[in-house]
């Protein structure tokens, strides 16, 4: 990201402000003077306006209920991104979201400035297990149910047997359902595999991440230490 861009989402001042700060040589990025305002900052980068440091921790990892009409990229020039909702104290070079979910689907998201979590979560050998909330066009049937805990063949892969539960009082209608992979629309595509439909999706967790109950949509917060330990041991 530009250095004046950034600096004016951390509220420095307009980005007319923000040039003339970069160009009266008041701006380090690094520990070294920097005048060009499209100098180009890095995650992780300390950067200092008039010798303070800029912002708070230079990493940061926020957990996420995303709503649904966003999508889960850095930037979109036409669609809102997952990234538009970090307010500008929040934001770091480098921020990103681990992993997808579809513009409908809402729950869950991390967002992380560690290149290397996100890579060793997504890595198919550490198997990270996704659980989501279904609600279905139609009952779940015993047998749409074991196809789904048997694995199902998609046409560019099998997946790995799903475990799934049924909401009670439901009518079958909502279910709670585990992946261990995250292929491209993989839930939606395995209900209709089975000759049923999602009308509705929701992560509610990530290996050791939940959705807190208590958080809107739209809204996140900072991982806890514990949750950051956590997807350190699962993602060693
Ligand atoms: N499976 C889907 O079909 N969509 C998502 O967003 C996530 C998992």
């Amino acid at each position: 990201m530009r250095l004046d861009k950034y600096l004016s989402h951390l509220q420095f001042g307009s980005r007319k402000e923000v040039k003339a700060l970069i160009r009266d040589k008041r701006v380090r990025v690094a520990g070294e003077l920097v005048t060009d305002p499209g100098y180009n900052i890095l995650p992780g980068v300390a950067v200092e306006v008039n010798d303070a440091q800029a912002d708070g921790p230079l990493e940061v990892d926020y957990l996420m209920n995303k709503p649904a009409g966003v999508i889960t990229a850095t930037e979109d020039p036409v669609q809102p991104t997952v990234l538009d909702l970090i307010r500008p104290h929040d934001y770091r070079p480098g921020l990103y979201p681990v992993g997808r979910l579809d513009k409908d689907t809402t729950g869950l998201l991390l967002l992380t400035t560690d290149g290397n979590l996100g890579h060793r979560l997504l890595a198919p050998n550490h198997h990270v297990a996704k659980t989501y909330t279904a609600t279905l066009a139609k009952a779940l049937t015993d047998d749409m149910k074991r196809q789904l805990e048997q694995g199902i063949v998609l046409e560019d892969f099998t997946t790995a047997p799903a475990e799934v539960t049924v909401v009670p009082a439901t009518n079958n209608k909502v279910i709670q359902m585990t992946i261990t992979e995250g292929k491209y629309h993989q839930i939606k595509r395995m209900l209709l595999a089975v000759d049923n439909e999602v009308v509705a999706l929701t992560r509610i967790a990530m290996g050791p991440l939940h959705l807190p109950e208590n958080m809107a949509a739209g809204d996140y917060r900072a991982l806890t230490d514990e949750e950051r330990a956590q997807l350190a041991q699962i993602s060693k």
